[in-house]
């Protein structure tokens, strides 16, 4: 069975970014014209009046201060409040590819090997924006790559999912090398009219190359995997196909990202602590040699009471690394994030952990190794 390792990383970061004062500015504005245009309905009861949203219950609550998006007029038009993205004709790179291919690319260039070399493309991401042709084959033809490719969506989960499905792929001598994107456009299947979660979600490409330890240089051994998952309703998105041919037609909030944030915050914080403790001990690595932890970005409470129940004290300075200030939740791309931007001072030998958790309910461990 050959082990796989993980070879390079890259980063797509839109060059749009909107701070909490600018979102929480384009929320109140929105709640005051839909307040204005429902006075009668609200007096009477019939409509419940908006609440303006606050910088301190976001900066509080969440731990983020801004996040990177691909249109951020839309997003602050309170007419509007959601991105404008143009539909594309069919024969141009699709909106998720191209954030693919950007990631890719600085992928590509930091293996610095050829593309013929990888034989897969996979793309892991929450949405994809069309059922077919595959995201990911696009994405293939795009950067000339042979082979195979398919989309796969396991939520926030997807990053450590696809990692899995690649190092798999490679054990079973299936591909020498896979190619993972992680597009990931939160701002489209986010509720910015919708005050308790419009500050959740950033956009953001994430790219990684997974490769067979024989011919890797350098890298990550990636020591073990391990994957959960366990049905919820509290983090639910109800858009599809079907809602074409349902008479209550797509109008609806439910058809885009809605969550029970209490609930999910009480119950997936020991799954995933658990899940990272007993997945370390079948491993044999013992959690006081963790030199980092790359955890899923969610938000600041969540990511810390984690770090604290897997290493049983207080995480010291950089041990669980935060990038969720700048960039929020990026769902699946936010631990690849995270690991991309900080994996300086390892020293071969040294141990991390990239972890994802979210819909589904879905978690994945993958605990790396400096070569
Ligand atoms: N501005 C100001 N006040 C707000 C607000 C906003 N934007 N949104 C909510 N509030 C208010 C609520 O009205 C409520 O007021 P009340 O106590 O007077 O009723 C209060 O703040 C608390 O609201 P609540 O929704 O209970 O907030 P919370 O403390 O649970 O924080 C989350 C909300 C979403 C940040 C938090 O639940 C969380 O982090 N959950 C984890 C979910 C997650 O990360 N999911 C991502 C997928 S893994």
């Amino acid at each position: 069975m050959t082990k796989a390792v993980i070879a390079a990383t890259g980063l797509f970061t839109p060059e749009q970014s909107i701070s909490n004062a600018e979102l929480v500015e384009a929320y109140n504005a929105y709640a005051e014209r839909f307040n204005a245009r429902h006075a009668n309905a609200i007096m009477e009861g019939d409509v419940a009046e908006l609440t303006p949203s606050s910088v301190e219950f976001i900066e509080k609550a969440s731990g983020i201060k801004s996040r990177f998006v691909l249109d951020k007029a839309g997003v602050l038009n309170p007419d509007r409040m959601a991105p404008n993205l143009a539909e594309r004709p069919n024969d141009e790179l699709s909106i998720m590819a191209e954030m693919a291919v950007k990631a890719a690319r600085q992928a590509i260039e930091a293996w610095g090997k050829p593309v013929s070399e990888i034989g897969a493309v996979l793309c892991a991401a929450s949405n994809m924006q069309r059922p077919y042709p595959a995201m990911a084959i696009e994405v293939q033809e795009a950067l000339g790559i042979e082979g195979f490719a398919f989309d796969m969506n396991v939520a926030c989960s997807s990053a450590t999912f696809g990692i899995k499905t690649a190092a798999d792929f490679i054990a079973s001598g299936s591909v020498k090398a896979v190619l993972m994107v992680n597009p990931e456009v939160c701002s489209a299947h986010l509720n910015f009219k919708d005050r308790d979660s419009h500050f959740i979600f950033g956009d953001v490409c994430t790219a990684v190359i997974i490769e067979a330890e024989d011919q890797a240089v350098g890298g990550w051994e990636i020591l073990g995997t391990r994957l959960q998952t366990s049905f919820s309703n509290n983090i639910r998105n109800n858009f599809g196909f079907l809602n074409n041919a349902a008479p209550e037609g797509i109008g609806k909030p439910d058809k885009m990202f809605v969550q029970q944030g209490r609930k999910v915050f009480k119950e997936v914080v020991p799954m995933v602590s658990d899940m990272i403790v007993d997945h370390a001990r079948d491993l044999a690595i013992n959690l006081d040699d963790l030199k980092r932890m790359w955890l899923h970005q969610a938000n600041i409470n969540m990511n810390e009471m984690i770090g604290r129940k897997v290493l049983g004290r207080e995480p010291r300075e950089g041990e669980n690394v935060i990038i969720l200030d700048r960039y929020a939740n990026t769902s699946s791309a936010g631990s690849i994030i995270a690991f991309h931007l900080h994996n300086d001072g390892f020293d071969e030998g040294d141990i991390g952990l990239i972890c994802s958790f979210g819909a589904g309910y879905s978690a994945g461990t993958v605990f790396v190794q400096k070569r």
